[in-house]
């Protein structure tokens, strides 16, 4: 009993996440925060359902974009990148985001697998070089057509200008892949989720897919083209999106010498435990390079493909976009340290069904948080808790056995099952909109049955069944609040935590038992024999 989670197990399924390297470029912003919450959430979540998790994300550190802002501070683009890349380890840190690998693409190991993937590509026929001419876009990193471009040339993206450049480059024969991928999209409808994304990739596809350049001869800071490759005094790097990408297979393979990780073909041949992902969370921005390049690239090497790419909508304030030039950006550390973790987390992730774009406003973030945090979870929390140790000095009485075919226990038993299977479809606020059907539950079961209420009746005809009736309604309502507490952990895992410690949990249960009805009964008396609830504080203060 109280067998805390996660044991170690051969036979737990594996769920692999990655969410985007972020570029490093700038500090880590809201939109990076935003995903790596989701991811997070759902990593932590599959845990919890028993899945052996690997959570990977990172940083994308190379490209003509990041080497102009360290030419612009004055510093080499690996000072910068490290100074940058620290920011981003200390605010996963402060979010308490549990991430398994970080992938850092100007890591040694990471330049040997992009060349090796180089050449591996290069072997199978699908690189040559030629002469490109075009426009490129230095924020997106990215190609563009003269037809998308806004008036003046601008990107429609950032709304800079797109340069002009031509240059005799190596190329990946995107085209030649044209009929797989339609094939591949074919057999795997649910591959691209929300599902409604789908369509923008077909169109894309479908107006005709071109190579595309591979590497640049005026970008310096990158991975160098193979050697063999190489021309005197032409130097040339592999493009920012062909490297990154490949951050995603990096820190899966394993380091033989610290600093001398042999990258060979028997390695890409069986690549290591976790490929391919379960998910790839990124940005609804970004959807093309992994949907498309990422996946023909993937195509041409032979190795296996994701099983799903989960494109996220943006965030905007106050409706509107957010930018520096506005001067509307929200900063995640400052809105951590005014508001705290769980409320940060759960606003991010309640109010906003994931898949969908979603506005930040403080007065929706304070009214959504006190009215779901602090009134409906946390009021009730401490209520009951009152009543516990009042009543019966917060010990389980050893003479009742709830009935498991009552309304509330009927849904608290199926509420694990219920939430994995929106958690499975990524389906994050509706998961946590579950949870609070059956708080909502409580809390008028409350109202009706007025334990309080029932503990004053000193008739002797019927004061024994007043006091059982008011003890059995608290003891049901924190069994239920038991199993609530170990689902909420995904989610705002302070406040998860604190209620957990409430029973002498110091960690999420394991999943088979979290359902077990009448849990609290056995444990408190059979194995905590004598053992009392533990008064957690204040759950959640209300913000004003
Ligand atoms: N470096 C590439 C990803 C390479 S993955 C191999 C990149 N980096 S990024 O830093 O520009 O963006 C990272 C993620 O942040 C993207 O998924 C993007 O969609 C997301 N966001 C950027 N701004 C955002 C919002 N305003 N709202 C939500 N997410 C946003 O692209």
């Amino acid at each position: 009993m109280n067998s805390q989670s996660n044991n170690p197990s051969k036979h737990k399924p594996k769920f692999f996440l990655t969410t985007p390297l972020y570029y490093v470029n700038a500090e880590p912003h809201i939109g990076s925060a935003y995903t790596n919450i989701a991811a997070d959430a759902i990593c932590r979540f599959q845990r919890l359902a028993g899945s052996e998790v690997c959570m990977l994300t990172g940083v994308d550190e190379h490209g003509g974009k990041i080497e102009k802002t360290a030419t612009d501070r004055g510093i080499t683009p690996q000072a910068h990148c490290d100074e940058i890349t620290e920011k981003f380890v200390e605010l996963w840190e402060k979010f308490n985001i549990k991430y398994d690998k970080f992938s850092r693409t100007s890591s040694e190991k990471h330049n040997k697998v992009v060349e090796h993937f180089f050449e591996r590509v290069k072997a199978k026929g699908d690189i040559y070089q030629a002469e490109y001419k075009g426009l490129y876009c230095l924020a997106c990193e990215d190609f563009k057509n003269e037809r998308e471009l806004l008036g003046g040339g601008l990107c429609p993206v950032h709304h800079t200008k797109v340069q002009e450049y031509s240059e005799t480059n190596y190329f990946f024969a995107l085209s030649k892949y044209s009929d797989k991928l339609i094939q591949f999209f074919k057999d795997h409808p649910d591959f691209i989720q929300p599902k409604y994304r789908l369509h923008e990739i077909q169109t894309w596809i479908d107006e005709g897919l071109k190579d595309f350049p591979i590497s640049r001869r005026s970008v310096n800071w990158g991975v160098g083209i193979p050697k063999s490759l190489e021309e005197t005094g032409a130097l040339q790097t592999i493009y920012v999106w062909f490297d990154a990408l490949l951050g995603y297979i990096t820190p899966l393979i394993k380091d033989t010498d610290k600093n001398n990780t042999e990258i060979t073909k028997e390695i890409f041949d069986k690549l290591p435990e976790f490929w391919p992902p379960s998910i790839h969370v990124i940005g609804k921005d970004i959807l093309r390079f992994h949907a498309v390049y990422w996946i023909a690239m993937l195509m041409s090497a032979e190795l296996p493909l994701p099983k799903k790419l989960f494109g996220h909508g943006f965030l905007t304030k106050d409706g509107e976009k957010m930018g520096k030039t506005r001067g509307n950006i929200i900063v995640p550390a400052e809105l951590l340290d005014k508001f705290g973790l769980d409320a940060v987390r759960f606003y991010f992730l309640f109010n906003i069904p994931f898949g969908s774009d979603g506005d930040y406003s403080e007065q929706i973030f304070i009214e959504t948080v006190n009215a779901y945090l602090a009134n409906r979870l946390g009021n009730l929390f401490s209520r009951v808790l009152k009543l516990c140790f009042n009543n019966f000095d917060g010990k389980i009485p050893e003479n009742i056995i709830l009935d498991s075919g009552s309304a509330i226990a009927k849904q608290s038993i199926e509420l694990p099952s219920k939430v994995k299977a929106h958690m499975d479809n990524f389906e994050i606020h509706l998961a946590i909109g579950v949870i609070f059907d059956l708080i909502d539950k409580l809390n008028l079961n409350l109202t009706e049955i007025k334990p309080w209420t029932l503990y004053k009746d000193e008739n002797p005809a019927s004061t024994e069944a007043s006091h059982r009736a008011a003890t059995e309604c608290l003891l049901e309502t924190l069994e239920s609040l038991r199993i609530i507490a170990n689902l909420l952990e995904p989610f705002i895992p302070n406040m998860s935590e604190k209620m957990l410690s409430v029973f002498g949990l110091k960690n999420t249960q394991c999943w088979a038992e979290l359902n077990h009805w009448n849990y609290l009964y056995k444990n408190f008396n059979e194995h905590l024999k004598g053992q009392t609830l533990q008064d957690p504080g204040i759950l959640f203060s209300r913000i004003q």
